[in-house]
Formats: structure tokens, C-alpha cells, sequence
């Protein structure tokens, strides 16, 4: 008994130590030939952009559900044309995605952040926001909650966007197909930045965006079987993400957030939606 419970907790300690967090244990670099760099033994990730090729990288792990974090530290100066997307995406025609893409701009004008949320196939749910700090001075971080009953983007903890779990009234939530964490730095110069008019200068090539502190507190699927599902994992105290909601403070904030900058909301863009908006617009406040 006394071995059993020895065993037990040695695990559960392993559970834990494994979201710590190091990119050499927990990303594959997975395009962009020698761009994309894990560096200070597994603590910092760069990417780069140059004429030739972006680059990218994808989590080894698949999750369905969890607390993700990571510190981003933009393309600074003129970024006009290039995109740091981060998201999380399932695989298929019929995939799940939560996504973070940030547009850059000339030196001086801010950057977008663009947020959008797939469900079996189904984005469309774009909103956009500014930022309340320069996303280039230093790392921020964004963070993603995922569980069965919302979904939170969240920007130095404070909370900008929530998708809430509508199913009983017909909207599909991503809550069965696992996802890997993405990202990638690449040019999108045809549409990204003031609707395409400002083009990629590339004499300021190569751009680089920073990664540092990733957290999970996930739940990793392995062969089928959730982590989550063993009894050591959930005592472990780390998960009260599973159950997580906004309390009044943390909505107040991102009413504040929505109410100063958000500049995009597609519940509101009544022309793109004649036939009326989407449903779960119906019923959220945007
Ligand atoms: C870039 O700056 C312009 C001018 O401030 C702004 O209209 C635009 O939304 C900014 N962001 C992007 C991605 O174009």
C-alpha cells in the first residue's frame, strides 16, 4: 500500500513537472528550414521571416481542454505585411480552432489582434482588438482556457473574449477533437495590413517574434485515453481550469476591453449577416 501510494505520487509529480514548460520537450519546429530556433536550452523560441520563407512550429502534444500560456514578444518596427498566427487547431475538414493572429503594421501604428474561433468546420467569428500596451517592447501573455463550458482568450490575464458552450441551442463547441498548439510567422502582405495597400519591406528583413514561458495545465491525449482521465492528474490541485468561469470582476474587465478596443466584432456587422446574425449572437452580449 505504502509502495502504491509512493508510486502514485511520483507520477502525479511528473504530470506536473511536465507542464513546466521547455520548447525542446514540448515543440516540434515543423517548417521554415533553419528559421525557426529553439534557444537558452529549451527556454526562448525565435521565428523568422525573410523573403524566402517564413517559419513555424506545432506542439508535440494534442489536448482536449486545458490552461495554455505563452509569452509572445512581436515583430517590432515596421511589420507591416507579416502575421504571427498562435492558435490551437485540430486536424480534418471538420476541425476545431482557436486562434490568435497578430497583424502587423508600419513603425508607429498598432498592431491587430485578430481572434477567431472554428467549430466542426465553421469559423466566421472574427473579432479584432487593439492592444493597451506595444506588443513589441516586451513579452505579453496570451493565454487560452478551453474547457467543456467556455472558451477565454485572455491577454495578460485579462480576459478580451469568451465563447460560451451554446449547444443547447444548436451551436457546435469544440469539445471532441484534440488539438495541437501551432505557430507560425509568415507574410500576408495581400491582405494583412490596412487591407493589403502597405506591402512587406523587406530591406527590414529578417523579422523575428519571441516565445517564452508556454504553460499547460492540459489535459494530453495519448492512445486515445486522456490524461485527465486518471484520478492522480485531477487531485493533483492544478485543475480548477476544468471548471473555470468569469467571475463579475473579470467580466467587468473585458467589458472594459470590448467597450475601448475592440475594433471588429462579427456579432455586430449586420450587413455581412442579411439573413440575420449568428445564433450564439443572439444570445451573448458581444
Ligand atoms: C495599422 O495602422 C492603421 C492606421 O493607424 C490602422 O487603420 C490599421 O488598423 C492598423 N493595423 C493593420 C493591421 O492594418
Amino acid at each position: 500500500m505504502a509502495v502504491l501510494s509512493y508510486s502514485l505520487l511520483l507520477f502525479g509529480f511528473l504530470i506536473m513537472a511536465a507542464s513546466a514548460g521547455n520548447f525542446n520537450q514540448d515543440f516540434d519546429l515543423t517548417w521554415g528550414d533553419g528559421r525557426a530556433k529553439i534557444l537558452d536550452d529549451g527556454q526562448l523560441l525565435t521565428l523568422t521571416l525573410d523573403k524566402i520563407s517564413g517559419s513555424g512550429f506545432r506542439s508535440k502534444n494534442e489536448y482536449l481542454f486545458g490552461k495554455i500560456d505563452m509569452q509572445l514578444k512581436l515583430v517590432p518596427g515596421n511589420s507591416a505585411g507579416t502575421v504571427t498566427a498562435y492558435y490551437l487547431s485540430s486536424q480534418g475538414t471538420t476541425h476545431d480552432e482557436i486562434d490568435f493572429e497578430f497583424l502587423g503594421n508600419v513603425s508607429g501604428q498598432p498592431y491587430t489582434l485578430h481572434t477567431n474561433l472554428f467549430s466542426q468546420g465553421k469559423g466566421g467569428r472574427e473579432q479584432q482588438f487593439r492592444l493597451w500596451f506595444d506588443p513589441t517592447a516586451d513579452f505579453h501573455t496570451y493565454s487560452i482556457l478551453w474547457n467543456s463550458q467556455r472558451i477565454i482568450f485572455s491577454v495578460d490575464g485579462t480576459p478580451i473574449r469568451e465563447f460560451k458552450n451554446l449547444e443547447s441551442i444548436g451551436v457546435p463547441f469544440p469539445k471532441s477533437q484534440p488539438m495541437r498548439i501551432y505557430s507560425s510567422l509568415w507574410n500576408a502582405d495581400d491582405w494583412a495590413t490596412q487591407g493589403g495597400r502597405v506591402k512587406t519591406d523587406w530591406s527590414n528583413a529578417p523579422f523575428t517574434a519571441s516565445y517564452r514561458n508556454f504553460n499547460a495545465n492540459a489535459c494530453v491525449m495519448s492512445n486515445g485515453q486522456s490524461s485527465c482521465s486518471s484520478s492522480s492528474s485531477l487531485s493533483s490541485g492544478n485543475n480548477a481550469w476544468l471548471t473555470q468561469q468569469l467571475d463579475s470582476a473579470s467580466q467587468a474587465r473585458m467589458k472594459w476591453v470590448q467597450q475601448n478596443y475592440m475594433i471588429y466584432n462579427y456579432c455586430t456587422d449586420i450587413q455581412r449577416f442579411p439573413q440575420g446574425l449568428p445564433i450564439e449572437c443572439t444570445v451573448t452580449s458581444p
